[in-house]
């Protein structure tokens, strides 16, 4: 079985794919990290991330020790991950490499921004989580606040509208539902009735 689960930062999906990769026994890959390892590497050579042809060669020689770096969480990271996935040649140099991830004999579990679009488009089921902004920046916030930070509510809002906008407006596999997903909104759902609802999409596809 092969799981395609898509959707904005912070709607929880990364979570709710792992556990339904562990509830399966399917291996998981994370998309995201792959742009976040490109981010990194590109801002720690002090090189442009809104230069394609930099970004493009940076994608072509990511390594798996790359992948494995600590510091790709977070929305730093994820704000670099962002900037470099509008460039097309960067898309293009990791798009093997999934396929070859959801091809796998046992299945996959993937998440990101095109598994259902460009990634997997035959994927078994396709999921699109989904969350508003405001409660997307509020758990965001709750999140940082119980580690003991003490975040500000309204830029984390700024922030998660900025990079809706930008994945959502690229040229290149923008951030959308593919047209057979189902749309997951788990703004009034926490992580066990998020996860329950997914299990319940996926085994009605199983047993038609
Ligand atoms: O899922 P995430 O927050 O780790 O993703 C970080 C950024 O990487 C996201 O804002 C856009 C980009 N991304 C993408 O363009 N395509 C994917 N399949 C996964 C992530």
């Amino acid at each position: 079985m092969r799981i395609a689960i898509d959707g904005p930062a912070g709607a929880g999906k990364g979570t709710l794919a792992e556990r339904l990769a562990a509830h399966y026994g399917l291996p998981y890959l994370d998309t995201g990290l792959l742009y976040r390892a490109i981010g990194r590497l590109m801002a720690d050579a002090g090189a442009d991330l809104d230069d394609p042809e930099a970004a493009g060669a940076v994608a072509l020689a990511l390594t798996a020790e790359d992948l494995a770096r600590d510091d790709l969480r977070g929305r730093e990271a994820g704000e670099l991950a962002s900037r470099v996935a509008v460039h097309p040649k960067v898309r293009a140099a990791l798009v093997d490499f999934q396929r070859a991830f959801a091809a796998r004999p046992e299945g996959a579990v993937l998440d990101g921004r095109d598994i259902g679009t460009v990634i997997c488009p035959d994927a078994d089921v396709k999921l699109f989580v989904t969350a508003s902004a405001e409660v997307r920046a509020r758990r965001r916030t709750d999140e940082l606040a119980a580690k003991g930070r003490a975040p500000d509510f309204e830029r984390i809002l700024a922030e998660i509208r900025e990079r809706d906008a930008r994945d959502s407006n690229r040229a290149v596999a923008p951030l959308k539902p593919a047209d057979d997903a189902v749309i997951l909104d788990t703004s009034d759902l926490d992580r066990d009735a998020a996860f329950a609802a997914a299990l319940a999409v996926i085994e009605a596809r199983r047993t038609p």
